[in-house]
Parts: structure tokens; C-alpha cells; sequence
């Protein structure tokens, strides 16, 4: 097994065990250190004290000495530590006095010339045990040199050492377990919405029915899993309204292919109750006109279908909107005495698909020419790095607040007059899915002449629309 592999198999499985871990360990590294050095601190500083304990019990013996230069014997014990011992050795080393416990006994320490670190003797063997403290001083009293060698044994150290050991055996492993089960249960508290989030999305295996309905609890604070719950909730009102609005599509759409083969249908059956009176020509004629009709539909909701897979702008050129625009007009099939006027600039182009646009302007133009009395005037015009195409007629225009919904699909308004007819109501809204795929907008407004007025904006191309 390699060392990656081996380290994976290893990691706990959940974030909450991976949490506690590490905390644990940076809690016991953190800790450790800390006692580690409130140790050494503690230690230096009884050293210091005893070191100046020894200091100061050797400058009480040189005072106790006589002007003569002799000492009592035994010397006086020290003030500040009781278990401090004391030698005064003549240059010659022997022994001049001593305190009560070493009375009588040869030098234990002797301290070398010009030195102030006392040498363990063999005399020390029988009685001086452990570890000891000593001091050391050479001085002149009474005209004769002497030294003077004080000694503690050290037991505040394996007193701090104590200390130190029970607080690293039992201070330490009580903390970690304390802190070690509060992260564990504060870390598993925070993460328990997690789980209900998750569990309730599993349970999301249906996604175009009621299922979509579900909301994950929402713990209700402001925190990663409050916004995660809240963003999963917002996620799934957008599916489920996706959801929503495609059932309605299918709907309307299985039902505007309805209506045409029924017409087909009805038409047929009536003539073949009674085939040698029917009316065949007519009844051919109707089944052609309603089968051009569902053509179109169908042709319609492919359209629909290919803008809505994000097909409509991907391959974006420069187009010359006169250009473009002559083609429209002259593929329209204006009925009646309505014109049609073109105002726009022959450099004015905008980027994107010419065959798609040339889509929008004709089912807009083929409105404004359905629903005009006289005149359809269409201009264009550059404004900064947009170009603005407006569509505008003379007709009963489109009332303030329906000019919304008539970009969504199927939605006719004028469906039982006799100009709505054949209309499937899918014209703008196609108009709009391929104008949102150019990143540019449309919209309706009210013409001068008193008609409706289309107005798409799309991004210029280069810099024709700049210098306008
Ligand atoms: N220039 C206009 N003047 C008045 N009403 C309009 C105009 N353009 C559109 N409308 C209204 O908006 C509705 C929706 O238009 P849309 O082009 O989407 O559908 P349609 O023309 O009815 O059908 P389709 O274009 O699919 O054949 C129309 O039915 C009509 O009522
Ligand atoms: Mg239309």
C-alpha cells in the first residue's frame, strides 16, 4: 500500500472525529509546551533562590567570625534554610569550624584557588546524599586566608519535579478528555443540520414531481450551515419552478397540437359518413391548411428547444442590420394596404447569429404588419457600444400591463379575433430567448402613431455603433 493510500485509509472518516483529533493534538502539543516551560522557569528560579540562600548564609558566617579571625564552632545555623550546611577551611584544608552535623569531620568539599565551585571530597561519601546545592567563597580574615563552603541539599527541585509529574500523568490526560469530548459534542451539535440537509436531498429521487416540493430544515442561525440550508432551499424553489413551468409548457404545448389533428380528424370523419356527398376538395384543403399549421408549430417549438440549450448565439459574426433588415422585408408577405418604412444607417451592425436574429425581426415585424392599420416603421439607431432596432405600427397597441406576459409562451391576446387566428402565441417568446442569448434586452412600449412599439437593444459590432 503506498504512504498516501495507507494515510487515507488511516483519516477518520468524519469531520467531526478529524476535528476532535486535531484539536486534541494541537491542544496537548500547546499545553505540553506550556507546562514545559512554566517547568524550567520554576526550576531556574529555585535555584536562583537557594544559590543566593548559600550567598547570603556564607556572609552570615564571615560576620560570626571574630577580629581575631576565629569562627564558633559550631557555626550558626543558616537563618534562611535550616538544612544548610557549612565548612570554613583553612589554606591548607583542614578544617577550622563546622556546623553541627559535619562537626569533627574532614573537609566534605574543598575549593580549589580562585575558584567558587566547591570539589566533592571522600569524606562527603557517608554524608552528604542526593543532589546538593553548594556555594563557595575564598576570603581573608584575620590576616589568614580561609574559604568558606556552604551546601543544601536540593529538595524544592524533586518537590517542583513532583509537581510537574502529576500535573503531565493526571492534569493533562483529565484536560484532554474534557476538551477532547466537548469538541466532539460542540462539533457534532453544529454539524448535525448537515446531516438532516443531506438526508433530505437523498430523499430527493423524484425530480419532476412533488418531491421537489421539499425544503431542507433551515437551522436558523447566521452561520456556514444557516446559508448552505437557506442556498439548498433557494436551489430548490428554482427547480421546482423550472420544474413547474415545464409541466405548463408541455402542457400547452400537447394542447396547441391538439386542436389542428383534431380539425384534420373531425374533417375526415364528417366526409366519410357520407363519402359520396362530401365536399373532398374542401375538406383536403382545410387538412392542408391545419397540417401547415401544425408544421409551423412544430417548427416553433424546435426553435424554442434549440435556444433553450444555449444554441442561439454560439457562433456570433458581424451582421449588417440594413442588410438584414431588407431580407425580413422582403420575406414578409404584407397583407392589405399596410406599408413598411426602414430607416437605418447601411454602416450600423450588431454581433451575433444572422439566422437567428433574422428571426426575431421577423416574427416582431410579422406582428407589427398583422396587427397595423397602415404603417409599420422600423429604425435603428447606435447608442455608445449598443444598437437600438425599434418596431413600431399604427395598430391597437399592447395595453401597459399585459406588454410583460406576452413574452411568455403561448400567450395571445387578440386570439379570438379573426388576424389572431393560425397564431400560436410562441413568436416573442422565441423573439425574447434568442435576444436574451445575445445578452440584449426587448421590451414594448407605446409607438407615436399610437400602435405598439418592440424595441431590442443588442451590443454593437466593433466600432460602427461607437461612432454613432
Ligand atoms: N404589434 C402588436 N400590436 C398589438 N398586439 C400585439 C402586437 N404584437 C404582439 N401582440 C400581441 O401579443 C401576442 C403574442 O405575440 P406572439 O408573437 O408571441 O404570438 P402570436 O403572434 O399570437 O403567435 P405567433 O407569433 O407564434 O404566430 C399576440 O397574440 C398579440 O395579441
Ligand atoms: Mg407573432
Amino acid at each position: 500500500m503506498t504512504a498516501p493510500r495507507l494515510a487515507r485509509r488511516l483519516r477518520p472518516g468524519t469531520v467531526r472525529a478529524r476535528v476532535t483529533i486535531v484539536a486534541g493534538l494541537a491542544l496537548t502539543a500547546a499545553v505540553t509546551l506550556g507546562i514545559v516551560v512554566m517547568y524550567l522557569l520554576q526550576v531556574d528560579s529555585a535555584r536562583r533562590t537557594v544559590d543566593s540562600q548559600l550567598h547570603t548564609y556564607a556572609t552570615q558566617i564571615e560576620q560570626s567570625a571574630s577580629t581575631a579571625g576565629t569562627f564558633p564552632n559550631p557555626l550558626p545555623a543558616s537563618s534562611l534554610d535550616a538544612s544548610a550546611e557549612a565548612q570554613v577551611l583553612a589554606d591548607d584544608g583542614s578544617v577550622l569550624a563546622a556546623t553541627r552535623t559535619l562537626t569533627g569531620l574532614p573537609a566534605v568539599y574543598s575549593l580549589p584557588p580562585g575558584s567558587d565551585t566547591p570539589v566533592r571530597q571522600k569524606a562527603a561519601d557517608g554524608v552528604v546524599a542526593g543532589e546538593v546545592a553548594t556555594y563557595g567563597e575564598h576570603l581573608t580574615v584575620g590576616g589568614r586566608p580561609v574559604s568558606i563552603v556552604t551546601t543544601s541539599p536540593t529538595t524544592t527541585r524533586s518537590q517542583i519535579n513532583e509537581t510537574f509529574a502529576r500535573l503531565l500523568l493526571i492534569g493533562l490526560p483529565a484536560l484532554l478528555v474534557l476538551a477532547g469530548g466537548t469538541i466532539w459534542l460542540v462539533v457534532g451539535r453544529a454539524l448535525r443540520p448537515v446531516e438532516q440537509i443531506r438526508r433530505t436531498v437523498t430523499d430527493i429521487t423524484d425530480i419532476s414531481a412533488a418531491d421537489l416540493t421539499r425544503r431542507v430544515p433551515e437551522p436558523g442561525t447566521d452561520d456556514e450551515v444557516g446559508r448552505l440550508a437557506e442556498t439548498m432551499n433557494a436551489m430548490l424553489a428554482r427547480l421546482d419552478d423550472a420544474a413547474a413551468r415545464q409541466r405548463r409548457f408541455v402542457a400547452d404545448a400537447s394542447h396547441e397540437l391538439r386542436s389542428p389533428l383534431t380539425a384534420i380528424r373531425t374533417g375526415l370523419e364528417v366526409g366519410l359518413a357520407h363519402p359520396e356527398q362530401a365536399p373532398w376538395p374542401t375538406i383536403a384543403e382545410r387538412a392542408v391548411r391545419q397540417a401547415a399549421r401544425l408544421e409551423e408549430l412544430i417548427s416553433e417549438l424546435l426553435q424554442l428547444a434549440r435556444v433553450d440549450a444555449g444554441k442561439a448565439a454560439a457562433r456570433r459574426r458581424r451582421v449588417s442590420l440594413a442588410e438584414l433588415l431588407t431580407e425580413v422585408e422582403a420575406g414578409t408577405t404584407s397583407s392589405g394596404p399596410v406599408r413598411m418604412e426602414l430607416d437605418i444607417p447601411a454602416d450600423l451592425a450588431v454581433a451575433g447569429d444572422a439566422a437567428e436574429l433574422s428571426r426575431v425581426f421577423r416574427n416582431v415585424i410579422d406582428n407589427a404588419l398583422r396587427h397595423a392599420r397602415t404603417t409599420v416603421r422600423v429604425t435603428a439607431r447606435g447608442h455608445g457600444d449598443t444598437v437600438r432596432v425599434t418596431v413600431g405600427d399604427d395598430g391597437p397597441g399592447i395595453p401597459a400591463e399585459e406588454r410583460e406576459r406576452v413574452f411568455d409562451r403561448f400567450v395571445r391576446l387578440d386570439a379570438g379575433r379573426t388576424h389572431g387566428a393560425g397564431s400560436t402565441g410562441l413568436g416573442l417568446a422565441i423573439a425574447k430567448a434568442i435576444v436574451v442569448a445575445h445578452e440584449g434586452s426587448i421590451g414594448i412600449d407605446t409607438a407615436p402613431e399610437g400602435g405598439a412599439l418592440v424595441f431590442i437593444t443588442l451590443r454593437g459590432f466593433g466600432e460602427t455603433a461607437i461612432l454613432r
